[in-house]
């Protein structure tokens, strides 16, 4: 059995000797072209003229394109058609590209790029929250709003009430592969596509448009990824169209990569959020009531933010159970980079506001946080999800041009179940059936010695003259599935071969996740066989049709049990060819072999004697998520098939004179349901923890007043290292199989550890604490800088 071992990532090998091939490593025809675009140095104006000669003459050019020179309108857009490929009339942020360079080297290429005489009539640009509320740009009319219970009425009432805000910064997503496409043109005017994507439906769909071909004419294939973390949802969309456009026009092979400079300044980003809150409570701590403002600053198109804020909503409450609750969200439009995906999605903004809020609460009551925590926390609760009629679901297509991209709006679903008796709901009146935050905290902070390590802390600080000690618990509920309802679906495809080799295709992307090792494993399971007779191959748009993005963590539970059906199909069929031959029905597939009664032959020789007797060995499989149903506008229903679960405690220090820190440990204890596969999990685990701990404490993305990126390298943007990695980190699974009915009962875990991160912004503000009377109120992220300036504000 393959399921549930700790095996390496199939492609360990090739990543560490540098022989994993990406889109930059495919050798390519000689007569490639190279692209590169022009950008705008101005965040918001008019093109006046736009001087292209110097460029045109430059060595190696061998085309330059303007928006005028495209054949269809190339937009890029995942949602609103509100991305044209190249600037026309309008630029809307500093890097928007306004030319396409086609040229002999990619040097030569973005050499010329700098030569462009592009005059442009400046408007005053739109670039923070506060300037896009005053002039009141946004993507939708107004705020959207959810509400459960009496929010208004119940909050004067309360014993206690605090409000507060809190700053939270966006996020580069540093992939260490930068975008980048080769298209190829073949015959009668196809198009091969290779492109680093999450997504290769999307590419070929917008590719299509872009060069005026139906969808079959369009082929995309991507092996791996250097990183995703959803910067390659619909950032990619660019290059590949830019590369088809180029192809189309001088019938070369054409190639665009971003060097990592454009990289940054181009591509979207997480959204930087601020979040106001208006909060009652009781003498323990307990939320009577809640009102959140969330302010998402979206950049100038429109791409998933949309998704994004409504998921930054969804996640509002985390693991605490309120009952009357409020959440207004604003989605601002400005002159910078189109924010879009990041690891959670929305989901951990909306987590740090009310994170934040508890640390508030305890601070005011002279709590300690993780009570403060324990008395809000949803109860725990394990049955089967209940099942939910789908076919009631009236999520309508939208038409076929948005219908791949989680930016399109669904009509509306109308009917929804009443929640079970007894079971706690959420903001949005999901019944929370699966609850284990508080065992699972009971046992991470029995495992790290919580409380004797926070009195330790305590009796430490008061010695210290200069560093002080904070820690904090913090926990995560993340929920599993797309909330737009009709992109829960995979697809597969599978062949047995007649020597008993197996080759396993389906429509998610490896970005390093190990998603394509785990499915390998369900495949290999299901014939029985070991995980050498399965052969992974890439992502394509040819071999499986029609996929969602490998996003919302959703890999291994759509494409998993798309497989399993697959392979079952296939698996049948073999059973039913050896019954008829050896007159038995009990026939069974393990170790490599297959046994019928008494008789045992190889798998091998089991699939020759079915291909023999003209038995078919290939098989589609496709899965749709189960009992989901979800109203956007309302803000009612059932959004998601189940939660994820974790906790995280994590221990630092600062120096109060410099707002110097470190963190000093860490401790996890993180639900990934019945582990596919244990080390990959631990893997995503160990590194969502860093990934969001980068997120709130060192990655900071600076603006300049004129809307340029001042931080667009990694001598400015500072990534977590080797170095910032806790120096005790201890990581352990909850190992408990999921209760909803999911591929080997295991749990999505690709985003949710990202979440884990926020203990270490709340140990930071904890530490702050101890410097002085008053609230320290940290800003995220928490750098040097905000933690001096917060441990100042200690003093008042
Ligand atoms: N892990 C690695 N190594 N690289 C990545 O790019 N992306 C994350 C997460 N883990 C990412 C990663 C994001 S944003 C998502 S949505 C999931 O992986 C997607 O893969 P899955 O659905 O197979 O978990
Ligand atoms: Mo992940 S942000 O859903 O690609």
């Amino acid at each position: 059995m393959s399921i549930a071992r700790p095996l390496p990532h199939d492609a360990a090998h090739l990543h560490v000797t540098g022989a994993a091939r990406y889109v930059d490593d495919i050798p390519v025809p000689g007569n490639t072209l190279h692209l590169a675009f022009g950008l705008s140095q101005t965040a918001a104006g008019r093109i006046t003229t736009m001087d292209l000669d110097a460029v045109r003459q430059a060595p190696g050019v061998v085309a330059v394109l303007t928006a005028e020179d495209l054949p269809f309108e190339a937009d890029c857009s995942p949602s609103n058609h509100d991305e044209p490929l190249l600037a026309a009339g309008t630029v809307h942020y500093v890097g928007q590209p306004l030319f396409l360079v086609v040229a002999t080297s990619h040097l030569a290429a973005r050499r010329a790029a700098r030569l462009g005489k592009v005059d442009i009539a400046a408007e005053k640009p739109v670039l923070s929250i506060a300037e896009a509320l005053a002039a009141n740009t946004r993507f939708e009319d107004g705020p959207r709003i959810y509400r459960k219970g009496e929010p208004e009425a119940v909050l004067p009432s309360a014993a206690h009430r605090l409000s507060g805000s809190i700053d939270i910064g966006g996020q580069e997503h540093f992939y260490l592969e930068g975008q980048a496409a080769l298209a190829l043109p073949q015959d009668d005017g196809d198009m091969l596509i290779h492109s680093s994507t999450q997504h290769p439906t999307e590419i070929q769909h917008k590719v299509a448009h872009a060069i005026g071909k139906p969808m079959h004419a369009v082929r995309v294939e991507t092996r791996r990824m250097g990183g995703g973390f959803g910067g390659k949802e619909s950032q990619g969309n660019a290059l590949a169209i830019a590369c088809a456009l180029a192809a189309r026009q001088t019938g070369r092979p054409c190639k665009m990569r971003y060097d990592r400079d454009d990289d940054m300044i181009v591509t979207g980003k997480r959204h930087d959020f601020r979040i106001d809150y208006d909060v009652g409570f009781d003498d323990a701590g307990r939320i009577v009531a809640l009102d959140f403002t969330q302010y998402a600053r979206c950049g100038w198109a429109m791409d998933l933010s949309l998704p994004v804020a409504d998921r930054a909503m969804l996640h509002a409450d985390n693991a605490y159970h309120l009952d009357h609750i409020r959440i207004t969200s604003h989605r601002l439009r400005t002159n910078t980079q189109s924010a879009t995906a990041f690891r959670g999605f929305g989901g951990p903004q909306g987590m740090v506001g009310i994170e934040k809020v508890m640390d508030h609460i305890a601070h005011a009551r002279g709590l300690d946080p993780l009570a403060v925590r324990r008395v809000n926390y949803y109860a725990d609760h394990v049955a089967p999800p209940p099942e939910v009629e789908t076919g009631s679901a009236a999520v309508t297509a939208s038409p076929a041009e948005d219908n791949t991209s989680r930016g399109a709006q669904p009509v509306p679903a109308a009917t929804l179940p009443a929640p079970p008796e007894g079971v706690q709901t959420t903001p949005y009146h999901q019944p929370v059936t699966d609850c284990v935050i508080n065992a699972l905290t009971d046992r991470l902070a029995a495992s790290c010695d919580y409380d004797a390590r926070r009195a330790a802390i305590a009796a430490w600080n008061a010695d210290q003259p200069i560093l002080k000690r904070g820690i904090a618990l913090t926990p995560v509920k993340f929920g599993i599935s797309f909330t737009l309802t009709h992109l829960n679906q995979a697809g597969a495809l599978v062949h047995v071969y007649q020597d008993g080799s197996i080759h396993l295709n389906h429509g998610g992307t490896e970005m390093g996740q190990g998603l394509f090792q785990k499915v390998a494993q369900v495949a290999a399971s299901r014939f029985g066989v070991p995980l050498e007779a399965v052969k992974i191959t890439a992502t394509d748009t040819g071999k499986v049709p029609n996929t969602s993005a490998t996003a919302a963590s959703s890999g291994s539970d759509l494409n998993g049990m798309a497989v399993q059906n697959a392979c079952d199909e296939i698996r049948e069929r073999i059973r039913a060819h050896l019954a008829e031959r050896y007159q038995i029905t009990e026939i069974s597939f393990a170790g490599g072999k297959v046994r019928a009664g008494g008789e045992q032959i190889s798998f091998a020789e089991a699939a020759a004697s079915a291909y023999q007797a003209r038995v078919s060995l290939s098989a589609t499989g496709f899965y749709k998520t189960p009992d989901i149903e979800w109203d956007r506008i309302r803000g009612r229903g059932r959004p998601f098939y189940y939660f994820a679960y974790g906790a995280a405690c994590t221990e630092v220090v600062i120096d109060r004179l410099t707002g110097e820190n470190r963190i000093l440990r860490t401790d996890i204890l993180h639900d990934a349901g019945a582990s596919l596969n244990p080390a990959i999990d631990i893997g995503q685990i160990e590194g969502g923890y860093v990934q969001g701990a980068g997120w709130l404490t060192t990655e900071e993305l600076v603006w300049d007043d004129h809307g340029a990126l001042k931080t667009h390298a990694p001598s400015t943007y500072k990534i977590p290292a080797c170095g910032d990695r806790p120096e005790v980190f201890n990581v352990a699974l909850w190992d408990q199989p999921n209760p909803a009915r999911t591929v080997y009962r295991s749990k999505a875990v690709g985003e949710p550890p990202l979440m884990l991160g926020i203990s270490a912004l709340m140990a930071l503000s904890d530490a702050v604490g101890a410097c002085g009377p008053a609230y320290g109120d940290l800003q995220a992220p928490a750098t040097a800088e905000q933690v001096l300036a917060a441990v100042e504000r200690t003093r008042a």
